[in-house]
């Protein structure tokens, strides 16, 4: 069809060359894309486990980080106690995409995320494609920020799927989905296996997608799974306007969390059908051309330059710590 269409234009060209033909104009990709993960409160627990932590504050797990770089990108904090609040909101110039991860916040955590999503929704209302994805809390946070009970629309304690896999319910067809279609028929392997690993008590039930008017105006629901008592939690959503993606379920520990007495799984299986998920995100990453001004500043903004690594002998396993 192409091909016929060019050879048209060019027969076009031949009798009169007064309008050049021009080709398409290609979507250049960003190759080097950078991801702002935000960081989350130090708990005091964390802490006593290694004395390399006394005078950091805050932290990222590096599961996170290396789901993310697996596919590719490269990592920046988002450093939520910083005092100098404009520094933090002026990385978001310069990364490629957002990620709210799961874990703790707290009072400081949420009002910090709420400005980074605000930014965020500001940048793509300016044309600027920048993508957001989250899970588990990070999940729950979007969902939050939009609805219009706020914080109310998170039913709390209410599920019993600490440390599950579960199958999800695909609500709509995924093939309609962003964040599903890509898989063609093969999302359906997500419907029939226990492959999404959960570990939460929180969660957003489904009529909560129906009943409040800000959640249901920004993110539809593709996803639900049980719990052990049979209870719905949504499992997957996307924004209806924005590049925003999230999942209540993890995607980033199948690889990289080995504590002994959790359920995550490591057979390839798994790895495979959770890699995706970061793989996905970085992809609309690449369609972000924003940028630092130079290597060595891509470099200073890094977690590998402004963080410390620590392995936590825990659930939380090797975390950043800034
Ligand atoms: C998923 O897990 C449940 C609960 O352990 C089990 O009954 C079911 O057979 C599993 N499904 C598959 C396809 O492995
Ligand atoms: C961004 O990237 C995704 C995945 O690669 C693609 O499907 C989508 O159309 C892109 N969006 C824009 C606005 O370029």
């Amino acid at each position: 069809m192409k091909a016929v269409l060019l050879l048209s234009a060019l027969a076009i060209i031949g009798k009169c060359d007064t309008n050049p033909f021009e080709l398409p104009r290609q979507q250049t990709f960003n190759n080097r894309p950078m991801i702002g993960m935000l960081t989350q409160p130090l708990t005091e627990d964390m802490k006593a486990q290694s004395p390399l932590l006394a005078t950091k504050t805050s932290f990222i797990q590096a599961s996170y980080v290396q789901a993310v770089e697996s596919a590719g990108a490269r990592v920046v904090p988002l450093i939520y106690d910083n005092p100098d609040i404009n520094a933090e909101m002026a990385k978001l110039d310069h990364v490629n995409g957002v990620q709210y991860n799961g874990g703790d916040g707290g009072a400081e955590y949420l009002v910090f995320s709420k400005k980074i999503y605000n930014r965020v929704k500001e940048i793509n209302d300016a044309q600027i494609s920048l993508p957001i994805w989250g899970t588990c809390m990070g999940f729950q946070y979007l969902a939050i920020f939009e609805a219009t009970q706020g914080e109310g629309v998170l039913s709390e304690n209410a599920f019993d799927s600490n440390d599950e896999n579960y199958p999800l319910k695909f609500l709509v067809d995924p093939l309609s989905t962003r964040l599903f279609s890509p898989l063609g028929y093969g999302a359906q392997k997500y419907a029939e296996n226990n492959l999404t690993y959960n570990h939460h008590h929180d969660g957003i039930l489904p009529y909560q997608f129906d009943s409040d008017q800000g959640l249901k105006s920004a993110f539809k629901p593709t996803s639900i799974s049980l719990d052990n008592q049979g209870r719905s939690f949504v499992a997957s959503m996307e924004s209806i306007k924005y590049p925003f993606f999230a999942t209540q379920f993890h995607p980033e520990k199948q690889q990289y969390v080995f504590y002994p007495t959790v359920q995550v799984h490591h057979d390839k299986t798994a790895i495979d059908a959770n890699r995706y998920f970061g793989d996905f995100f970085v992809a609309w990453a690449r369609n972000n051309t924003q940028s630092f001004a130079s290597y060595d500043e891509e470099v200073a903004n890094m977690v590998q330059s402004t963080g410390i690594l620590v392995m936590l002998k825990s659930y939380t396993g090797m975390i950043y710590a800034f």
